[in-house]
């Protein structure tokens, strides 16, 4: 499969391709100018050892026309012009919308778009076209990076259409990651503001990598029955 990574230039850009041709799929990282997206998909087979073949480029619209499915790793102040660029790119896809609101000149603080998440934002700009699902948002490009290492840390998905996050979770499966459907597309600015919080936990603390995993609290805890503590009447 041929997947798309739109505004892929950058670091994120840079780890979802390579997670992509893990899992044995051809990346074409796209760019404003195909010249640095060619620089980027050459470098990534040295580095990682990865099959140069899995690597393509192209300027972001021939690349997300050319993809099955299509994600976008834009900055936040470039993402609403991105994703109306792509636009006539991808009737019928899925489109992974992996940004998160990160303030680029601040990144502790957000740049909210008015419908509420970026997610939303590519879902107002993209109905009717293609179907958004919102992934990766949380995780450092490091850690996807390091695509050897086993999931760092669990991925959470949100979007309106079932079976469009199944098919996004399968193909995280398939990079070695974890991921966990929380909800619809109106969850997702909960899920994008944990960004800024990661990084204000790797500023503060000096956390190498602070990503977020699911865990059950402890199934032994001992179960209280409610009728006993909320018993007003003894
Ligand atoms: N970096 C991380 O560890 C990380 C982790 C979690 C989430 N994220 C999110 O992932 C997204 C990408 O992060 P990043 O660090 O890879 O971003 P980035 O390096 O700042 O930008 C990625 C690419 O976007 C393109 N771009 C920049 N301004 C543009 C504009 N005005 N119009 C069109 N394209 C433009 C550039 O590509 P060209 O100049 O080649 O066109 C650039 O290389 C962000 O939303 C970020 O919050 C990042």
């Amino acid at each position: 499969m041929k997947c798309a990574v739109v505004g892929g230039t950058g670091w994120q850009g840079a780890g979802v391709a390579v997670r992509i041709a893990s899992a044995g799929h051809t990346a074409i990282i796209g760019s404003r100018i195909p010249a640095r997206a060619e620089s980027l998909a050459k470098k990534l087979p040295n580095l990682t050892g990865l099959d140069s073949e899995l690597f393509q480029f192209s300027e972001n619209a021939e690349a997300a026309k050319n993809a099955e499915i299509v994600f976008v790793t834009a900055p936040m102040n470039a993402h609403e012009q991105i994703v109306e660029h792509i636009r006539g790119s991808v009737k019928g896809k899925i489109v992974v919308d992996v940004t998160a609101p990160v303030d680029p000149e601040n990144q502790i603080e957000n740049l909210w778009p008015v419908e509420g998440s970026a997610t939303q934002q590519a879902q107002r700009i993209l109905e009717g076209e293609a179907s958004v699902v919102g992934a990766l948002k949380n995780i450092a490009a490091l850690a996807l990076l390091n695509y050897k290492k086993e999931s760092p840390c669990d991925i959470l998905i949100v979007g309106d259409d079932l079976a469009s996050k199944h098919t996004v979770i399968g193909l995280l499966d398939e990079m070695n990651l974890t991921s966990y459907d929380v909800g619809s597309g109106e969850v997702c600015r909960t899920i994008e503001g944990l960004t800024s919080m990661l990084i204000y936990l790797n500023y503060a603390y000096h956390l190498r990598q602070p990503g977020l995993k699911v865990q059950e609290i402890d199934p032994g805890l001992d179960f209280i029955p409610d009728e006993d503590l909320f018993n007003y009447d003894s």
